[in-house]
């Protein structure tokens, strides 16, 4: 099935909260987000959308196939002059439509995002030490892991080790 990528705007709010709900309630998540812990509202999401559309420092694109939000990724600028040239990135893919690229295209299009904004010289994130399909997508696309960030995850009845990555343009 066809997926496209393209810009959330606020009239994905409640598609994006149920798609956040069913990802942060998957068992050994990658994310730091627990079940019942994602408490927007519709309203605030939108918001939220609105402030991303907006700003010339942060992106939301969304994967979608017929309608349904499969896949999103974000990167999120400061308005302070002296780190809004670095902007964090967080992604995701429905677990069903994991494994067919989806990820690759979304960084992908972040990427291209960030370098024709002219001003973004850094992308960086931060992800779960065990999350090794993570790791080697942003390898894949150039990020480097710049430190461990030690037992900064609880889950699953353990303490682990979280990385910094980040891409220069
Ligand atoms: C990490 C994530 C975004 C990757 O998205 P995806 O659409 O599944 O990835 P893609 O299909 O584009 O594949 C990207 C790479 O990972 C590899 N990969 C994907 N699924 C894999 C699997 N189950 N086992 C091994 N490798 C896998 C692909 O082969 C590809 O590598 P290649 O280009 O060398 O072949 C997705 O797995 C996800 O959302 N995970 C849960 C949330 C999460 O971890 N988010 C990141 C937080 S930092």
């Amino acid at each position: 099935m066809e997926v496209i990528i393209r810009e959330a705007n606020p009239s994905d709010a409640a598609q994006i909260i149920a798609y956040v709900n069913r990802l942060s309630e998957e068992p050994n998540s990658n994310i730091e987000l627990s079940p019942g812990e994602f408490t927007h509202t519709v309203e605030s999401e939108a918001a939220i959308l609105s402030e991303f559309a907006l700003s010339e420092n942060s992106i939301f694109l969304v994967a979608e196939s017929a309608g349904k939000i499969v896949g999103i990724i974000n990167c999120r600028g400061s308005k302070r002059k002296a780190i809004r040239h670095a902007v964090t990135l967080g992604m995701s893919v429905d677990q069903d439509w994991r494994g067919q690229g989806i990820g690759r295209q979304l960084i992908t299009r972040a990427i291209e995002w960030a370098k024709s904004a002219g001003s973004i010289k850094r992308i960086e994130l931060a992800v779960f030490e065990r999350n090794t399909i993570g790791i080697h997508l942003y390898q894949k696309f150039g990020f480097e892991i710049e430190g461990r960030r030690r037992k900064a995850i609880f889950r699953d009845g353990q303490y682990l080790d979280g990385l910094i990555m980040a891409l220069l343009l």
